[in-house]
């Protein structure tokens, strides 16, 4: 049986020096994802044997960020360039089982498993020593040109640094990403030099090495716009820009309404059932999940939440973390976070904090109101302006509000406390102990009126000669 096997080398050692940041690129993020991770996930698609990760730059993020099953790092500790980069990988090169290897750069989001399964059967079909993944780009300034001997054969890599004015008119170029034979490669390795204008082992310059040894070089033109690299953050910029209407274009299709597209947010792994309508300026971040039939209005941001079906969202809401029932609605200008459950067929409405409680099904709170670290009870209504003192200035403590209780406007309820099932609270009440059910709590001072004390105060004051002192005209 013929070994049909490859494994993955991904190169992300590098500092992102076009980036202009102390972060390695592949820890930037886009479109939801860490950089590095389109390229691990493609790889992992493809069906390698073996896949390693080069990492320099901030090794120990790197490794903390992409360690998965199956994914070897290997470290490179000074980078002095792509080839040197296969030049300390050469152990693991040694030990692994396949005969083709696909140098990959960490920084090609685009590209497809299919596109790199394509590039390893071309390799094994013209018996190549090594196969470039070119393209052709309408300006190539910057990348790698790819010089051919004619038909499909390729003499040289030729780096912007070091083109010629004709060199720098080919418009195929290269994508970073070269299939070798491993037995060749390995061989041939050791006469990388780094004697050159960029002073650095280059990658390409094994192309030349190659043809020096009658090894064939060959070819693959990959399909427009998937080898796409991104060397700073105008690139990244514009990739994320695909990336999101992509995204936003798989799921109208599978019947979700997005009034304005390029004007909406929604990360990678982010679920949508259909017949929801999502407005602009919406952003939807994380792992979020989203039901059908719910709307979601502009202005709000969503991370890492579940919401089940027929959810409204408001204006301007932020939800972080959070579990909305169905029928729910939120907002306008409602903050709910850090695990708050907020069950069927509640009611939030406008600025209303909740962080770290449950809110019972149907329980009501509509205006100007903090919920921390509270359970409430269904169908209970939280009048306007309460707030739950869960903060004692050492400890959080906790407020439990049971089934059917009125909260009367204004409410202070000094944590820990609970209110029991069906009880009334007055209006402007602080509540610091616990009410039991089917009660009403009144936790004020009683008005009092003084009739006629305005009066008195004027004949007071013209006695005395006026407010500051002078007689009034
Ligand atoms: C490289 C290619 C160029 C190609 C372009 C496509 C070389 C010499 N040039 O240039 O022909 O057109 O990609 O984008 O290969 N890296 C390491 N260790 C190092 C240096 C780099 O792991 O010592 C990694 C980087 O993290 C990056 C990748 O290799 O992921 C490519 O390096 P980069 O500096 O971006 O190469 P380019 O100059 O873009
Ligand atoms: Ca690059």
């Amino acid at each position: 049986m013929v070994h049909e096997g490859f494994s993955v080398l991904i190169l992300a050692a590098g500092k992102a020096t076009r980036f202009k940041s102390e972060r390695p690129k592949s820890l930037h993020a886009l479109a939801g994802r860490l950089l590095g991770e389109y390229v691990l996930r493609m790889a992992a698609d493809a069906g390698p044997e073996r896949v390693y990760m080069i990492v320099g730059h901030q090794a120990e993020e790197m490794r903390k960020a992409f360690a998965r099953p199956g994914l070897e790092f290997i470290e490179q500790k000074e980078q002095l360039g792509t080839g040197h980069a296969l030049i300390v990988s050469r152990p693991e090169l040694e030990r692994c089982p396949s005969d083709v290897l696909v140098a990959l750069v960490g920084d090609a989001p685009m590209l497809r498993p299919e596109t790199l399964r394509a590039l390893v059967a071309m390799h094994r079909r013209e018996r190549a020593g090594c196969t470039v993944l070119t393209t052709r780009l309408d300006n190539p300034t910057g990348y790698g040109r790819m010089v051919r001997a004619g038909g499909r054969r390729v003499r040289a890599i030729v780096e912007e640094k070091v083109a010629s004015a004709a060199q720098k008119k080919i418009h195929e170029i290269n994508t970073g990403i070269l299939c070798f034979s491993r037995a060749p490669l390995l061989a041939h390795l050791g006469e990388l030099s780094c004697e050159n204008a960029q002073k650095e082992y280059l990658l390409t310059d094994l192309v030349q090495i190659f043809n020096r040894h009658r090894l064939k070089v060959a070819a693959f033109e990959a399909p427009a716009g998937e080898a796409w690299v991104i060397n700073d953050r105008v690139e990244l910029a514009r990739v994320e820009k695909t990336l999101r209407l992509r995204k936003a274009e798989t799921l109208m299709k599978a019947g979700v309404t997005i009034t304005n597209p390029e004007a909406t947010y929604i990360d990678a792994d982010v679920q949508i059932a259909p017949d929801t309508v999502i407005e602009p300026g919406v952003s939807l971040r994380g792992r979020t999940r989203v039901g059908s039939g719910c709307r979601l209005e502009p202005y709000s941001t969503i991370a890492d939440s579940i919401l089940a079906d027929s959810v409204t969202v408001r204006p301007c809401c932020v939800i972080t973390n959070c579990e909305i029932g169905a029928g729910v609605t939120v907002g306008p200008f409602a903050h709910l976070r850090d695990g708050a459950v907020i069950e069927p067929a509640a009611h939030i409405g406008n600025f209303v904090e909740v962080k770290k409680s449950r809110i019972g099904k149907g329980a009501k709170a509509l205006h100007l109101t903090y919920l921390g670290d509270a359970t409430v009870g269904a169908r209970a209504n939280i009048g306007a302006g309460t707030i739950t003192c869960n903060y004692d200035g050492v400890k959080k403590n906790p407020t439990t509000i049971e089934d059917e209780v009125f909260i009367g406007s204004g409410n202070m309820l000094v944590a820990p406390v609970r209110v029991g099932k069906g009880s009334y609270t007055a209006a402007g009440s602080t509540i610091t102990e616990d009410v039991p059910p089917e009660s009403l709590a009144v936790g004020r001072a009683r008005q009092v009126n003084k009739e006629g004390w305005v009066r008195e105060r004027k004949k007071a004051q013209t006695s005395r000669g006026g407010p500051n002192g002078k007689s009034p005209p």
